[in-house]
């Protein structure tokens, strides 16, 4: 007679720091290195090498890639030992490859795990993403808003002018427009070449990052990513699958979603209690980078769990093999 087995997520939560830790470690000598895929792959090798020592019956909801482009740690793939409770996995071995091969701040390694069936199976598109800190009534901010209008009730929520509202947005030529929109309140912006899953958890903790507020376009897998890490942080998140052509429409459907004009809320895209773990690979705001001195590798990993709404802060120090 076989009983489903219960999440235990206080119990699993150091096992998944581990497993965020030896992608970091595994991905510590390509620091700078200019080999982005060289540093992608060493951390889905390590990731998925310690994932399959936990007593879990995983699922790969947010992955490498679809099957046919991902030999590892494919969407779908099965992980863990096979004997413990059944639960999805999201998860992002370098979460910044071009930030780790040009050493640049904030490149984490990046996984989430919640009870199976409870994180949104996101297709590999683009989603419109907002996000705000933590203590603010919901609908503070809103998709259907324009950019200025975010800025405005955001301050206004805060007690604060517009001027003092910094929003963290990816440089890239498709946000020309949100960029001068925003700008024109007065706020200020902090662009990043990459990374929006720590730009998002960026906002959770304003008073350390500076950064009040996400916006703008990424991959929607992210956006399951950082939701998880704010339903553990505190903080609103909403996002809206992009489509650029039919092609990203069938990877919706594939993916079981019907309804393409949905705005998912953070509590959508990640439906029950989850545990989440990211260890820093280059320095950043959130967490240290790799340090490595000689003889020994030293890694910061932030691990969490919403049920509790515990927050750790973990220091590893390794001798170097
Ligand atoms: P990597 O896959 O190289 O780690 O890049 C991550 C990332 O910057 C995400 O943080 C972000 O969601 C996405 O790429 C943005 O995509 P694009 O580069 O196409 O704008």
């Amino acid at each position: 007679m076989s009983e489903k087995l219960q999440f235990q997520d206080r119990l699993l939560s150091l096992g998944l720091g581990r497993v965020s830790e030896a992608a970091a470690l595994a991905s510590a000598r390509f620091i700078g290195r200019g080999d982005e895929k060289a540093a992608d792959q060493a951390a889905v090798n390590a990731m998925r090498d310690q994932l399959n020592l936990l007593d879990i019956k995983g699922v790969v909801v947010i992955g490498e890639g679809e099957r046919d482009e991902a030999p590892m740690l494919y969407i779908g793939e099965e992980v863990g030992t096979g004997q413990g409770p059944e639960v999805d996995i999201a998860l992002d071995p370098l979460e910044g490859t071009t930030l780790t091969a040009k050493d640049m701040p904030n490149a984490l390694t990046v996984i989430a795990m919640a009870p199976r069936g409870t994180l949104l199976h996101a297709p590999d598109v683009y989603m419109d993403k907002l996000a705000i800190g933590p203590g603010l009534k919901p609908g503070t901010v809103t998709l259907a808003q324009s950019p200025s209008e975010r800025v405005s009730a955001l301050a206004a929520a805060k007690g604060c002018s517009t001027e003092d509202i910094t929003v963290c947005i990816l440089d890239r030529p498709r946000h020309e427009d949100l960029i001068a929109e925003v700008r024109s309140t007065g706020a200020a912006i902090r662009l990043i070449t990459d990374g929006d899953v720590a730009g998002v958890m960026h906002c959770a903790e304003p008073d350390i990052t500076g950064i009040d507020m996400y916006m703008g376009s990424g991959g929607a897998p992210e956006g399951v990513l950082a939701a998880a890490a704010l339903k553990c942080m505190g903080g609103q998140f909403y996002g809206k699958l992009l489509f650029r052509n039919e092609d990203e429409r069938a990877r919706a459907r594939k993916a079981g979603i019907t309804n393409f004009d949905r705005v998912y809320t953070r509590d959508d895209l990640v439906r029950a209690d989850v545990i989440f773990a990211a260890t820093g690979v280059t320095n950043g705001s959130l967490l240290a980078g790799i340090k490595r001195d000689p003889g020994w590798v030293t890694l910061e990993t932030i691990l969490m769990r919403s049920k509790s709404g515990s927050i750790r802060r973990m220091t590893y120090k390794t001798p170097v093999k």
